[in-house]
């Protein structure tokens, strides 16, 4: 503001004197044509040179008035015009008629007192030329301070605005990226995550409830786990004494049993070995505990094409009952990959026990291992020509005792398969996905780290 201030005034300044050179060189030549006129009038003795006479007089005192009130404007006024016009303005003689001129006594404007009067006047424009050089130095002055503040102040902005940047992306940027990783995790079941926001503001009291949340989804979850772990764990016991009363009353123990009562017998027993298998998967879910590492896994090298190979066996007899086959493309010159194999050989089984449960009768299943995704991967891909995922259940099939209502009713089953090879895979360094086929089916795959 002080600069903008100050070179107005230069600004004022300059334009002042300006016109006051301007009207100075008017004020001389006014004052020439005065002197010249009077000797050619009293040379010629022509009217018309009084006449002009006249004209340059009025014309210097009008110029000279109006140089005296611009210069009173100036905060430090020049008084060259002042003393011009209190010493000169005598020898003007504004009342002198034309006979007063003509007569012999009367010699005009004194040669020494001209060129005196010149003098002033050359040093009153020497005077001005000085101010306006001046003035042009202060306004050239304050444009290179205006310049130097605006960049001072460019570069201010610019800081101020790197760590307003800055500011926001740790205050809301950085908050909301960790709760978009927390709620991520929720979503997969995980509720093992802390957010560490301490602040006082509305992410600190968000990240408290989030938290809160975490840890009574987390007690949930483990008091349904230890439930059913107890429930299946007492069912079994009386199932396995139902077992074995069976199996005595069929190998005809306590007598002859006729084929009627064997043929019942045996859908006791095929449903009795039913019952006890959901079971066993339902017991699964305490593995669980253990697959998200709170126990120490054996993990150790296994060739992978072997490790498919036994799963493919173990669920070829009840693939084949339905007419379904299997295709296994084993990879080549496989490389050894390191992971728990039981566990591993669980996911491989789950998966393969779908695509086996929800494939229509003399169906197709593949099997197929490649490397990737980039070198320390390889994949697993197992497709079947089954109903395939709907688009919007690709996520819940893999959580905990998730069904879809299709399957409810008539297919076995806890919702358990999938969701336990996820937390296998996942603590095994690797991920698992499915994408439909664009035909029919779909294809789990997962990947696992090599050696
Ligand atoms: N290959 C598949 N084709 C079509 N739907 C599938 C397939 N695999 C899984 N699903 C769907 O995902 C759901 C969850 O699968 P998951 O293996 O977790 O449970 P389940 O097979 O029903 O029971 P469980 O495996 O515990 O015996 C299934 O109920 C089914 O709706
Ligand atoms: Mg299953």
């Amino acid at each position: 503001m002080k600069v903008l201030e100050m070179s107005d005034t230069s600004a004022r300044i300059v334009s002042i004197s300006n016109r006051i050179a301007v009207l100075s060189n008017d004020l001389k030549n006014n004052l020439l044509d005065m002197d010249a006129n009077i000797k050619k009038l009293k040379l010629l003795k022509k009217d018309v040179y009084f006449d002009y006479v006249g004209t340059a007089r009025r014309n210097y005192q009008k110029v000279l008035a109006e140089i005296m009130e611009l210069d009173t404007r100036r905060e430090t006024p020049a008084g060259y015009w002042r003393h011009i016009d209190q010493n000169f303005g005598g020898h003007i003689q504004s009342g002198i008629s034309m006979e007063q001129v003509m007569d012999e006594d009367y010699i005009g404007i004194d040669a020494d007192v001209m060129s005196q009067w010149m003098a002033v006047i050359v040093v009153a424009r020497k005077d001005n030329e000085n101010r306006i050089e001046q003035a042009l130095i202060q306004i050239n002055h304050l444009s290179r301070q205006v310049i130097r503040n605006c960049m001072i102040g460019f570069g201010f902005s610019i800081v101020v605005g790197i760590m307003g940047v800055w500011f926001i992306s740790r205050s809301i940027i950085v908050p909301l990226n960790k709760l978009k990783s927390g709620l991520k995790l929720v979503s997969d079941d995980n509720y093992t995550y802390e957010m560490d926001i301490t602040s006082k503001d509305e992410f600190g009291e968000l990240a408290a409830a989030f938290n809160d949340m975490n840890r009574q989804l987390k007690a949930d979850d483990e008091i349904r786990s230890d439930f059913i772990a107890t429930l299946s764990h007492e069912i079994r016991s009386p199932l396995s004494s139902i077992r074995e009363s069976v199996n005595m009353l069929t190998e005809e123990f306590f007598g002859p049993v006729n084929d009627k009562q064997k043929k019942f017998l045996t859908i006791a027993a095929d449903e009795i070995a039913r019952i006890t298998s959901l079971l066993n998967h339902l017991l699964d879910a305490s593995v669980l505990v253990s697959v998200s590492g709170a126990k120490k896994r054996p993990v150790s090298p296994f060739d992978p094409n072997e490790l498919v190979q036994s799963a493919i066996s173990s669920i070829t007899p009840g693939a084949e009952t339905r007419g379904i086959r299997t295709k296994f493309k084993k990879l080549e010159q496989p490389p050894m990959v390191k992971g728990n194999e039981k566990e591993i050989m669980q996911v491989i089984i789950n998966i393969l026990d779908n695509a086996v449960k929800f494939s229509p009768d003399n169906s197709r299943v593949d099997i197929r291992l490649t490397r990737g995704p980039g070198k320390h991967f390889l994949t697993c891909g197992i497709s079947d020509e089954g109903p395939g995922i709907p688009e919007d259940k690709k996520n819940l099939i893999f959580k905990k005792y998730y069904r879809a209502r299709e399957v409810r009713e008539h297919m076995d089953g806890v919702g358990l398969g999938l969701n336990i090879a996820r937390r296998i895979v996942q603590a095994n360094g690797g991920e698992i996905f499915v994408e439909n086929k664009p035909d029919k089916g779909c294809t789990f795959s997962f990947t696992l780290p090599v050696c």
